[in-house]
């Protein structure tokens, strides 16, 4: 409460509103009017609601190519930050393969909105989500072109995010309207690449790292996926895409190596059915940890 004050019958209110998001300051402002008009000798009420606005840093998760392991970084990067205590949010602007609602176990939530501004699913992580999957029908995708994706993937940018502080997009794979919009018109503080180790998915990383310098977008680090596979029966190690090719990769373009993923069934098992491997203290937890630290660094380096 900033300021209360009644004349004439008229009271007026002043309240801080800061990280409700709209939904509930509007719940806010009618309680207060329904009990404020109660009072004796109110005839009218005015409710002023002040918010401070959140200061929201946008980071995109992009790669060359598909099935690189995107949308699970994506994920576990999410929750691990929500479980350091970031509020964090994922917007799933792949539009060929949408994803983000069933690794964050949501995709039994229908998306709500109010007008037209829509209001994100609340995962049971502490991270909320919305997808491009719930604007558009499975399989219509490919039809979508420029303005249209444009609008879409601002529908999900400009939505009822509330409190969040970090937005983190799952870009589409390679250099398209996606991620054009996103750039121009979004301007995210950071982006993250995945690749795995071979030398074909490293071309095209390197291809998502040139649009992101030549939109002026500062790259956060290469992560490298699918690096070695213990086999589950034997118990050794070994390197179907090959290993350290993302990390002398970071090297050769000067962009910081974040870490590697180990290639492990666990994960996409866990992944599969909702439960991102960085929500619990599973053995893979502390790989995504690890790099959710590097972003957090970046993050606050960048806030200045
Ligand atoms: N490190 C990993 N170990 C095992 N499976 C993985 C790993 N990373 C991703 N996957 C699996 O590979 C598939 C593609 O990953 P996904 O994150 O959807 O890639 P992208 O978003 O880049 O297309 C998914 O089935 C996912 O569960
Ligand atoms: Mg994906």
């Amino acid at each position: 409460m900033r300021s209360t004050r009644c004349v004439d019958g008229i009271a007026t209110i002043v309240v801080d509103a800061s990280g409700l998001g709209r939904s509930a300051a509007a719940q806010l402002q009618r309680e207060l009017e329904d009990a404020v008009s109660r009072v004796d000798g109110v005839d009218e009420v005015r409710v002023a609601l002040m918010a401070d606005k959140v200061q929201r840093q946008i980071i995109v998760v992009g790669s060359g190519k598909g099935g690189v392991g995107k949308s699970t970084l994506t994920t576990n990067l999410a929750v691990a930050l929500a479980r350091e205590g970031v509020k964090v949010g994922v917007v799933d602007a792949d539009i060929y393969g949408p994803s983000q609602p069933l690794l964050l176990g949501t995709a039994g939530q229908k998306v709500r909105a109010e007008g037209q501004t829509l209001i994100p699913t609340e995962s049971e992580f502490g991270v909320k989500v919305l997808s491009m999957g719930q604007l558009i029908e499975p399989g219509k995708a490919i039809a979508w072109r420029g303005p249209m994706v444009g609008q879409a993937l601002s529908q999900l940018m400009d939505a009822d995010w509330g409190d969040t502080q970090l937005l983190i997009v799952d870009l589409p794979p390679g250099t398209g309207d996606v991620q054009l919009t996103m750039l121009q018109k979004f301007k995210p503080a950071g982006a993250v690449v995945v690749s795995t180790p071979q030398d074909l998915a490293l071309i095209d990383a390197t291809r998502a790292i040139d649009l992101f310098n030549q939109a002026k977008v500062p790259i956060v680090g290469l992560v490298e996926n699918m690096a070695g596979y213990l086999c589950p029966e034997c118990g050794a190690v070994s390197s179907p895409f090959g290993q350290g090719g993302t990390e002398s990769a970071s090297q050769a373009l000067g962009v910081p190596f974040l870490g590697r993923i180990p290639l492990a069934m666990e994960i996409r098992v866990a992944s599969d059915t909702g439960q991102p491997p960085a929500a619990s203290d599973t053995p893979h937890g502390p790989h995504f940890a690890g790099i959710a630290r590097q972003l957090g660094e970046f993050l606050g380096a960048a806030k200045g």
